[in-house]
């Protein structure tokens, strides 16, 4: 029988699988004792930004990694003890955190930090929230800090969203141009390495800093950081061998904790609506399934519909083909043939060849050069990383690119060895 809330037969008191949903919520933090398998990555922030528990200066540092790899969660978790352990010395420190995919200028990264700092102190002049500009919430916070603060820890989170770079001069700049005595430490945050280029020739050398890099989680990782966060679950729903799955899956596609985590909770969803009392195996394939397609589909979300057909006709060699890597030049071939079906100028093959690449760089597929001994010369493999089925869904999603034909049916014309099937109806 199952218990009724309040008395209501529509209502069930108890949720039959999740007894600390909470857990499994992006936004979720843990605590301490629920990090798992990051010491390392702790141990060098803590020595870039540890000065400043001692009365010292920090150093400035940039964290860089692939998404889910823990690089806000260690920079915040970090910050915090720092400053725990400052406090504890008599030291007054504070903590910022910006988040500048929506704080993504610099009037609304030093509103936020102004407005963060007022709130943390007993500040009583006004800070007006529009009207006015970068340099008088500058001022805000260099009076706020002199008159509370011996030390920050300012953390700007996907600092590459920023429109310029200006804030990291200015906070860096600030004691020695005589703005405040507080030492201000920067941890920035980017999941984009190609943020160091522009980094460099943005910023001039008083942003001197040290660079760390965060690599994705391997499967046994995965696994604890899920074991930690089990009771999410009431007991004995997860079936024996759900988490080593889920982290197998997640550490084959990815790396990212936040996608592992994501694919339970959503198994866990599965099972509810189909009435099930158990997570099982097959739970977890279909989340995992469900969420790769979004997950292809996120990272091509910004593709030209050029790139987009590149992988529909890298994935079309894979299934009609019998190798799983693919020159540039084949899966060229194939897109030209898919242009010509769906009537669309193609680009060139060193265009073709610039989309694989970036399309390697998101992770979507691998590209690997292959020395083709002296005279032929050296060449790139394609690979997917992920079912073709997948890649499929997700570029059809495209509402311009719904009609493609059947990517299993496609064969290039020169290919004789195949019999060549009549396409003439997908045009
Ligand atoms: N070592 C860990 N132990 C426990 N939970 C973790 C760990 N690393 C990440 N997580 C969890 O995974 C999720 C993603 O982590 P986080 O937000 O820190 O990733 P990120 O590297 O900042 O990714 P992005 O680049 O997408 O912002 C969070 O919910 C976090 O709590
Ligand atoms: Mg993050």
């Amino acid at each position: 029988m199952t218990e009724q809330a309040g008395g209501d037969p529509l209502f069930q008191s108890q949720d039959p699988i999740f007894n600390r949903k909470e857990l499994l919520h992006v936004g979720h933090v843990p605590e301490e004792d629920r990090i798992v398998g990051r010491d390392d990555e702790m141990q060098s922030v803590a020595a870039e930004v540890g000065a400043i528990t001692r009365g010292d200066p920090p150093n400035n540092v940039m964290i860089y990694g692939k998404t889910g790899t823990g690089k806000s969660l260690i920079s915040r978790h970090v910050a915090t003890r720092a400053r725990d352990a400052a406090e504890n010395n008599k030291i007054d420190c504070g903590v910022l955190y910006v988040d500048c995919s929506e704080a993504n200028t610099e009037t609304r990264a030093t509103r936020q930090l102004a407005l963060n700092l007022a709130d943390q102190t007993g500040y009583e002049d006004h800070i007006p929230v529009r009207g006015v500009g970068t340099m008088e919430y500058y001022q805000h916070i260099w009076s706020i800090l002199e008159s509370f603060f011996d030390s920050v820890v300012v953390i700007l989170d996907e600092i590459d969203k920023l429109d310029n770079s200006n804030i990291l001069m200015q906070l860096s700049r600030a004691r020695e141009a005589r703005k405040t005595d507080a030492y201000i430490g920067v941890i920035g945050i980017s999941n984009k390495v190609q943020y160091r280029e522009t980094l460099d020739e943005r910023i001039d050398s008083s942003f001197g800093h040290r660079e760390l890099f965060f690599h994705p989680y391997d499967a046994s990782q995965l696994r604890e950081i899920m074991r930690n966060r089990q009771d999410a679950f009431q007991p004995d729903v997860l079936e024996d061998g759900t988490i080593e799955l889920c982290a197998a899956l997640a550490a084959k596609k990815h790396g990212d904790a936040r996608k592992a985590i994501e694919i339970l909770k959503e198994a866990g969803e599965l099972a509810r609506r189909t009435g099930s009392e158990t997570v099982s195996e097959r739970h977890i394939q279909q989340a995992q399934e469900v969420a790769e397609i979004n997950r292809i589909e996120e990272l091509t979300s910004g593709a030209t519909a050029h790139a987009k057909l590149a992988l529909y006709a890298l994935a079309s060699c894979i299934v009609t083909g019998d190798r799983e890597t693919y020159k540039t030049r084949e899966v060229y071939q194939r897109y030209v043939g898919i242009c010509e079906l769906v009537a669309t100028d193609p680009i060139t093959e060193n265009g073709l060849y610039r989309q694989l690449k970036e399309q390697a760089f998101l992770g979507v597929i691998e590209s690997e050069k292959t020395g083709g001994g002296r005279s032929q010369g050296s060449y790139l493999l394609h690979r997917l990383v992920t079912d073709p089925k997948h890649i499929v869904k997700a570029v059809r999603r495209d509402s311009s690119l719904e009609e493609l034909p059947p990517y299993d049916k496609l064969i290039d014309s020169s290919d004789s060895t195949r019999e060549r099937v009549d396409l003439s109806s997908f045009s």
